[in-house]
């Protein structure tokens, strides 16, 4: 069993000897923090709807709440029809689905349905505003494979404050083509694990972008929630468990790994199932990125999923001034240690029923031959006083500007967009509306477990990333999807743009 103290040196998440003004010192941290592994893993409540003449209705407000993280005292939250979080939505491949999305709070928000294809008035982007009192309905059909897609808010400069007191939530796409073998019983031998590492001032609240290092680096937390509960523990009834990873932080990538460093079978990603399932040790998981992993659980296991850190590349592309620029960098840089995250056991779980399939599905694919064209899109960041005023970040040489289409898509068209990272830190780019394939990451093609539907694709420091895809459906040259950095303090610094599809 971990003590509470071995916690905190493996929760010690890059962030000792951090001086965060407000946070907890380390003593009352201790003595608020829960005893780890002593929580169950909450499971999101499942949500199907009502169907109203064929069309899967669902309604949702936006509000405040109150969570007790801590032992002792509740922590100020927002929740989609909860106290914090929302609920995992289940839709089909083919139908229509309608939403009243009532924002119930003081200011604006907006809910973006995140790896949705779907039209662009309908993205939730921060063009889709929700003002205060105000109902929004979207409606579209679910024209894609079965995959675990999610919602959160997305308004202008504040997504990431507003996802960080919890406005997010899971979308499950059914597509009835679930092969065989594969578990597919929600809350059961398919659990939902959503990725947050959090940060709490000394009152116990959230304590959200309080250093310029947060803004460069983005927030970063030294308490782990697994659906919002600290450090759960999950008793598994089944040998094969499917676990669908979201990293749902503001910032931090994880490299996931098992304590006995037992093998995961990727079988997804972000946009649906792999062709055929990979074996990994690790999996590193970027802000806004999915993992749909199996794992075969033993009689009288306990293990737990922790972080490794990554090696770290450093590699500008620009001469002294980067040298310079990188070195400080490094210097501020949170360190990267290692944690635990959350626990498993098993008793006498289950045998599976039937054989894990080889062939899991039919990935879509676009050869670069018949791209039309290339886009570039070159991520940087500003230092000083832009970086103070918070619009330091750049995607070819310019922030964020709601009034200014950054490029127009012809539709139906194969498009190469090639990612180059000139900063000296990684960058998870997340386009909207559509589901890619990555070609290469600086000239090699990508690794087994990257030749899946993605939309949202690391970029390390210096690399270029090519991606392909085509746009179809939802010409409209009036309404733009986003495409960003999805570091939600990148975003809200500026490392966003537009595109429409026309
Ligand atoms: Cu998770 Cu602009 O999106
Ligand atoms: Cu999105
Ligand atoms: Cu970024």
């Amino acid at each position: 069993m971990v003590s509470r103290r071995d916690v905190l040196k493996l929760g010690a998440l890059g962030l000792a000897g951090a001086a965060v003004p407000g946070l907890l010192s380390r003593p009352a941290l201790a003595r608020a923090l829960p005893e780890p592994f002593s929580r169950p893993l909450a499971i999101p409540p499942l949500r199907t709807g009502r169907l109203q003449g064929g069309v899967r209705t669902f309604d949702l407000t936006v509000r405040r709440g109150r969570r007790r993280f801590l032992s002792g005292v509740d922590t100020a939250t927002l929740g989609i029809d909860a106290d914090y979080l929302g609920p995992a939505l289940r839709v089909r491949r083919g139908e229509r689905v309608r939403f009243a999305v009532r924002n119930a709070l003081s200011t604006v928000t907006t809910l973006h349905w995140h790896g949705v294809h779907l039209p662009a008035r309908m993205d939730g982007g921060p063009q889709q505003v929700i003002e205060p009192g105000a109902v929004w309905r979207p409606e579209f059909e679910i024209r894609q494979p079965a995959s675990l897609q999610w919602y959160h808010a997305h308004p202008l400069h504040h997504t990431g404050e507003q996802v960080y007191q919890g406005l997010a939530g899971l979308f499950y796409i059914d597509d009835g083509e679930t092969p065989p073998g594969l578990p597919a019983e929600y809350g059961v031998d398919d659990i939902p694990l959503v990725l947050q590492d959090r940060r709490f001032d000394s009152d116990g609240q959230f304590l959200y972008l309080a250093t310029m290092r947060d803004r460069m680096f983005g927030v970063h937390g030294d308490v782990m929630l697994v659906n919002g509960v600290p450090w759960p523990t999950l008793a598994v009834p089944r040998r094969r468990m499917r676990l669908r990873l979201l990293n749902g932080s503001n910032a931090r990538t994880y490299n996931l790994v098992f304590s006995d460093g037992r093998e995961m079978l990727q079988v997804g990603t972000d946009g649906g199932l792999l062709a055929r399932p990979v074996a990994r040790r690790s999996i590193r998981l970027a802000p806004a990125e999915r993992a749909d992993v199996i794992v075969t659980f033993e009689p009288g296991d306990r293990v737990t999923l922790r972080h490794e850190p990554l090696p770290r590349r450093r590699r500008g592309r620009r001469g002294m001034g980067m040298m310079g620029m990188m070195g400080m960098m490094s210097m501020m840089q949170p360190a990267d240690e290692p944690f635990v995250i959350m626990q498993f056991t098993a008793e006498r779980p289950e045998p599976p029923q039937a054989a894990l399939p080889q062939r899991l599905a039919e990935v879509p694919d676009w050869s670069p031959r018949r791209a039309a064209r290339t886009r570039r899109f070159v991520l940087d960041m500003a230092m000083g006083p832009r970086m103070m005023r918070g619009d330091g970040f750049t995607i070819n040489g310019r922030s964020m500007d709601m009034a200014r289409i950054d490029a127009r898509v012809p539709l139906g068209d194969v498009e190469i967009w090639e990612i180059v990272n000139d900063s000296p830190m990684g960058h998870p780019f997340h386009i909207h509306d559509i589901q890619f394939r990555i070609l290469d990451r600086d000239g090699r093609p990508p690794a087994p477990w990257e030749r899946g539907l993605k939309d949202t694709v690391w970029v390390d420091a210096g690399e270029t990333v090519r991606v392909i895809t085509r746009f179809d459906d939802y010409a409209d040259p009036d309404h733009p999807y986003m495409f960003h950095c999805h570091i939600l303090e990148h975003e809200d610094g500026g490392m966003m743009g537009q595109f429409v599809v026309v």
